[in-house]
């Protein structure tokens, strides 16, 4: 559908969103994992996707995605939404969700991790998609987010988990992403996890903001 419509593209009521923030290495995908085991909602990392989509055979922006990783730039929201949007659209047509829980007759749960990290993905966003229910943000140290994406960079094979790139992912979280948290704490739409500690006690305080949020959800 054109993103051209006045009206976003999915029901709130419909298609649930909730936002993942935080910074590099707070914890954002190990939460989600949990979320994904507990709540039944489907979890899209914009990073993840635009790591699939850079080396997506025949992708028109695969050098362009690459350079900005490295960087830790935002890549243009055209491309991150567009991608955000196919995969909703595609969970939402799939049988393989339609019989779990909220699913099904156009109905679904997503988590949106590491996005909207620019304000106008976040305008964007919810003018031609869907506008977010809750946001769960993450803060951290970046002392220790530091150590931690030093540990993952043993691992994880990520162009970005390296002392440099890490540096200025820092440096655009605090100067780009977080406006964003800001103008939705203005919303009072956003739930504030301590990131620090061990995951189990970050995921005990997610899980009272997603009962507190969705009651309906998770119990019915
Ligand atoms: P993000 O998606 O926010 O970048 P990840 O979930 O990938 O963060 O976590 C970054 C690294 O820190 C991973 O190696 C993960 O195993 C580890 N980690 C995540 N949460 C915690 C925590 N609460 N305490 C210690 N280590 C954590
Ligand atoms: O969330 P993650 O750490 O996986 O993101 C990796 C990188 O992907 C970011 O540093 C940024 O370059 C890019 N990204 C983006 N816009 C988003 C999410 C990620 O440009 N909304
Ligand atoms: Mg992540």
């Amino acid at each position: 559908m054109s993103s051209q419509n006045s009206a976003p593209e999915y029901d709130a009521k419909k298609v649930v969103v909730v936002f993942v923030l935080g910074g590099p290495g707070s914890g954002k995908g190990t939460q989600c994992a949990r979320l994904v085991r507990d709540y039944g909602f489907l979890h899209l990392s914009a990073g993840d996707l635009l790591r699939a989509e850079q080396t997506r055979p025949g992708s028109q922006y695969g050098a362009m995605i690459a350079e900005y990783i490295k960087d830790g730039k935002i890549v243009p929201m055209e491309v991150t939404i567009g991608l955000l949007r196919n995969a909703i659209q595609e969970a939402l047509e799939s049988n393989a969700t339609s019989d779990k829980e909220g699913w099904g007759n156009g109905h679904g749960r997503f988590l949106i991790d590491g996005f909207p990290r620019k304000l106008d993905q976040l305008f964007k966003f919810e003018e031609t998609v869907v506008p977010a229910q809750l946001t769960l943000f993450l803060y951290c140290t970046e002392e220790v987010m530091l150590k931690r994406l030093l540990l993952r960079g043993e691992t994880s094979g990520r162009a970005d988990d390296n002392i440099e790139s890490i540096k200025k992912r820092f440096r655009t979280f605090v100067e780009t992403s977080m406006p964003v948290v800001d103008c939705l704490r203005k919303r009072d739409v956003v739930a504030e996890v301590d990131g620090t500690k061990p995951v189990d006690d970050v995921y005990d305080h997610i899980c009272q903001a997603m009962n507190a949020k969705f009651h309906q959800i998770s119990t019915s």
